[in-house]
């Protein structure tokens, strides 16, 4: 049977989540895919440190050693920041590897280009973790907008946020200790600022803008406040009245111009998030024909977000699914054009 062979990029809980995956649904891999899975090498800031991966695997802080290795096929990356990342899947592209990201910070600002290189490289990009960790909702959208014309787009999309203020209102519990459980439990980021100022929903809300729209907001007029500022005590008044705090994205075009907002919003038991709880992420869509859909699921975590790459894994193996906005449909039908005229 043939070997797939992959290197993960960091062994946080999102690239330890992958490791695990791969090896946990290996049958699973096999069957779909008609080849093993192999991690040959994962990158880390710190070898010394204890791990549990097989022998024979490489650990190395060094990426030039990963990308010498002989038929390397997929980088997996799961780095925190835009650098070194963005170089180092720039060179796996090069390398002529498929590659599959998490990380929204990086790819809300350099997703396009990678993009482009793939498609000059003959090579796949798979990008469904970079937004609501385990929700496949990149690649629900792109089925959905084939015909579907959208109107607007809600989303809760930082897991951490909805976890502090489900728990702030369920256990009372402080702001600092719904946090620091948050980073116990692995949903928070390295730097936690991100998810509660609301840099985290805002670099998905870029990237959820780009595959339904084709474009990003202006940053000028995008609105960005995180859920520092909510207290208890105005939780439990809007309790009283029968509302809920959630931390909601929307996006929508206007005058043919994208418009985007992330901010604490209080909703009524009518909304779609009034039950969307925990970690739990979920984005609203309506469009013309379908009217309003809404999925929902874990937003953070090992094994969702794993779940994420590991799709991923197989969509770029099989076919190149992701793509930006309406540019998988005019390849499609390129591609049948020429088919025509060779006939
Ligand atoms: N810190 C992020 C969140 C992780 O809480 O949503 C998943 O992107």
């Amino acid at each position: 049977m043939s070997v797939i062979r992959t290197a993960i990029l960091g062994f946080g809980t999102v690239g330890e989540g992958v490791y695990r995956t791969i090896k946990t649904h290996q049958q699973e891999l096999k069957e779909v895919l008609g080849a093993e899975v192999e991690v040959s090498a994962v990158l880390v800031q710190n070898e010394q440190k204890e791990r549990k991966v097989d022998k024979g695997i490489l650990v190395t802080t060094n990426f030039e050693e990963i990308l010498k290795l002989p038929q390397l096929d997929i980088v997996f990356e799961a780095i925190v920041g835009k650098e070194p990342s963005f170089s180092y899947l720039k060179e796996a592209l090069v390398a002529g590897c498929h590659i599959i990201t998490a990380n929204k910070e990086m790819f809300a600002e350099h997703g396009q280009e990678l993009l482009d290189s793939a498609d000059r490289q003959g090579a796949r990009v798979g990008f469904e973790a970079t937004v609501a960790g385990g929700v496949p909702i990149i690649q629900i959208l792109q089925q959905l907008l084939r015909v579907n014309n959208l109107e607007t787009i809600q989303g809760i999309l930082n897991g951490t946020s909805n976890f502090i203020l489900t728990e702030m209102r369920d256990k009372q519990l402080s702001f600092e200790d719904a946090l620091a459980l948050a980073q116990e439990k692995g949903f928070a980021e390295a730097d936690s600022g991100n998810d509660i100022h609301g840099f985290d929903a805002y670099y998905k809300t870029k990237i959820l803008s780009q595959v339904a729209f084709g474009e990003q907001p202006e940053t000028s007029s995008f609105q960005v406040a995180g859920i520092s500022g909510v207290t208890i005590e105005q939780i439990e008044v809007a309790e009283r009245l029968g509302l809920r705090f959630k931390h909601v994205t929307e996006l929508k075009r206007e005058k043919g111009q994208v418009q985007a907002s992330v901010q604490p919003v209080l909703v009524s038991p009518s909304h779609p998030f009034y039950h969307v709880e925990g970690v739990d992420n979920a984005v609203n869509v309506t469009t013309d024909l379908v009217g309003s859909l809404t999925l929902q699921g874990p937003g953070a975590g090992m094994l969702p977000t794993a779940s994420a790459m590991v799709e991923d894994l197989v969509h770029v193996w099989h076919r190149p699914l992701l793509k930006f906005g309406k540019q998988q449909e005019k390849e499609h039908l390129e591609t049948r054009q020429q088919d025509g005229n060779a006939s």
